[in-house]
């Protein structure tokens, strides 16, 4: 079974053909048009999408001397995501499925990045928990099967990898800054003692808080002046870095006791990074698994992949722009 993924919804552009479940061929192309602004312009990358989505698709096809009319189910993300971005995508998945009467179905983003885990772990069984980690979302759900998930923890204000960009923001990095903020992290030494504090929430809460981090390391750089802190950006970016990471595998480690369920699966951006890995790692020990970098940040394989998952159970559902759709 041939299936076409589509992914829209932020600021990559993606494509990518999947052949019972695998990946056969994908594109991904990153818009560094919102690099300057220090976030996504939403305006930008709907028409980054525009200009890309179909240049992308057809060389997909050519490279990989496949007819469109090949193509057995297309996936395509309708929520959630910027409103304009999904509308790029959905048209053009909506236009595929005219033209050739090819089935189309709608995937949520989250449930994306969830089965960016099966293209790389066919041995990940359910049931696991799954922590997403991205620039827009951070919760960890209890995944019991392919559709039923329950949310047992989330940011009650910035995604971790929004936290990431915007610490980023503050010291001079481009956006999005936490490939950045982890490679300077390196070349801080274990003996430059900086810690951050990260909001505990209190009792049995698996939520996470990351906003008064980010207050904290913002008055704690101001307090420095501008040439400690330039001078100190290693340590700094090292110290928030650790925050985070503690902060995550805590709730992590909290949640796999309350379920007695000890299998792990981490996806979305912030599951390229090499601390975050190493942390899980030595708790969780091969249980813990993530898929490889380019399969963490957002790309079309992953959508493919739960609109196979989809298509197997007779659960194609027509796409729905819903940009604020929970999983
Ligand atoms: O999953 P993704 O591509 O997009 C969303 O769905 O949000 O994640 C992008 C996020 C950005 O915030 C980016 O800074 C973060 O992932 N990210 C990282 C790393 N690589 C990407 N954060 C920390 N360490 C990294 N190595
Ligand atoms: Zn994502």
């Amino acid at each position: 079974m041939l299936t076409l993924g589509i992914e829209t919804s932020c600021d990559e552009t993606s494509v990518a053909l999947l052949a019972d479940g695998n990946i056969l061929a994908s594109e991904v192309f990153t818009q560094g048009v919102h690099s300057a602004y220090g976030g996504v312009v939403p305006e930008l990358a709907s028409r980054a999408h525009i200009a890309k989505v179909d240049v992308l698709a057809k060389s997909l096809f050519v490279k990989n001397k496949i007819a469109c009319s090949a193509v057995d189910c297309i996936a395509v993300t309708d929520s959630p995501g910027l409103a304009g971005a999904l509308l790029v995508g959905i048209g053009f998945a909506l236009g595929f499925h005219c033209q050739f009467g090819i089935p189309v179905t709608g995937v949520n983003h989250l449930e994306g990045h969830l089965c960016s885990l099966f293209l790389e772990h066919p041995d990940l069984c359910h049931p696991f928990l799954a922590l997403i980690v991205s620039g827009g979302h951070t919760a960890i759900y209890r995944v019991d099967d392919f559709g039923r998930y329950r949310c047992l923890g989330r940011t009650v204000d910035d995604a971790a990898g929004e936290a990431f960009d915007k610490i980023g923001k503050m010291l001079g990095f481009p956006y999005p800054a936490g490939r950045a903020i982890e490679q300077e992290a390196l070349g801080s030494a274990a003996g430059d003692e900086i810690s951050f504090p990260v909001a505990r929430l209190g009792g049995p809460s698996l939520d996470f808080s990351f906003s008064g981090l980010k207050t904290a390391v913002k008055y704690f750089c101001e307090e420095k002046g501008e040439a400690w802190t330039a001078k100190n950006k290693a340590a700094i970016c090292r110290a928030f870095q650790k925050a985070v990471v503690d902060s995550l595998a805590r709730n992590l480690a909290a949640a796999a006791g309350q379920t007695g369920i000890s299998t792990i699966g981490v996806a979305g951006g912030v599951a390229c990074n090499g601390e975050l890995r190493r942390t899980l790692v030595s708790h969780f020990g091969d249980k813990v698994f993530f898929p490889s970098p380019a399969l963490c940040t957002d790309n079309a394989a992953m959508i493919a992949r739960a609109g196979y998952e989809r298509m197997k159970r007779k659960m194609l559902r027509f796409p729905t722009m819903n940009p604020s759709a929970a999983l």
